[in-house]
């Protein structure tokens, strides 16, 4: 059978709508793991392009979810709004998830440090290390600290100190431990991301 022009175009239109409609079914959200959503700030296997981000990859599950829920009960507001409003569009079965997802990936390399003596002094003589365990059996809800950006970790130990991230388990001992100086919250912090997490 001939087509006709009339029906060339018919044929036309039906193929640009199949088009467009795989195309918007490309971009549906909901047809993506939640944790696509954290992959802009957070990278997708959990290791962040910069210190404004905190790397998950291989983080606790428990304390990823933790921070989670934290941010979205408001309970937790030192991140510039960010992750309270992802947080908030997260379907509450989703955060076991994508917490399983981050803490599955590969543990982030180190960030190399030439000295790393007064950080290392100062956290072991304030006996950090008693709750951050690197390895072993330890609190699931207490993070892991090594090899996290030192830029994030500074700005944490800053918002202990100064009452910033207030409603947190510890908070009160760490505001009280890290009545350090800036430079020596530096230091804290550039030896913690240089050490390789085990
Ligand atoms: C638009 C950027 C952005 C997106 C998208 C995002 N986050 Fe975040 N996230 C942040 C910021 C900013 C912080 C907090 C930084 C701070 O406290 O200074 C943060 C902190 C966190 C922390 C705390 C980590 C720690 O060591 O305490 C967790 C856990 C977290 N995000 C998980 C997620 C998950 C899961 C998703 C996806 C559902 C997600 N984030 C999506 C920006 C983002
Ligand atoms: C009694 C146990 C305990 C001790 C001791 C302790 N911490 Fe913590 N630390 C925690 C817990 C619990 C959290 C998570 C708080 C929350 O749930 O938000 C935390 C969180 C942190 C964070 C934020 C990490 C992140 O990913 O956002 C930093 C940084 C930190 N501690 C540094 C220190 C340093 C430095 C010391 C020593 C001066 C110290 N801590 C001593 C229990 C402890």
């Amino acid at each position: 059978m001939a087509i006709t022009a009339a029906m060339g175009l018919r044929l036309a239109t039906i193929i640009l709508v199949l088009v467009a409609n795989a195309a918007s079914a490309d971009y549906d959200p909901s047809q993506y793991p939640a944790y696509e959503t954290c992959a802009l700030c957070h990278g997708l296997f959990g290791v962040s392009h910069t210190a404004k981000f905190p790397n998950l990859a291989g983080q606790k599950k428990a304390y990823i979810e933790n921070q989670v829920r934290a941010f979205r009960n408001g309970h937790r507001t030192n991140d510039g709004g960010q992750m309270s409003a992802i947080a908030t569009e997260l379907q509450p079965e989703d955060i076991p998830f994508v917490a399983d997802w981050f803490t599955n990936q590969d543990p982030p390399a180190p960030y190399p440090e030439e000295d790393t003596t007064l950080g290392a002094s100062l956290f072991n003589t304030l006996r950090c290390a008693g709750c951050h365990r690197n390895s072993g059996v330890s609190d699931p809800a207490i993070p892991y600290l090594t090899a996290q950006h030192p830029g994030y970790l500074e700005k944490q130990m800053r918002d202990f100190r100064e009452g910033r991230r207030a409603v947190a388990r510890n908070s009160g001992l760490h505001a009280t431990s890290l009545r350090l100086s800036d430079e020596e919250i530096d230091a804290i912090a550039r030896y913690l991301g240089a050490s390789e997490r085990q």
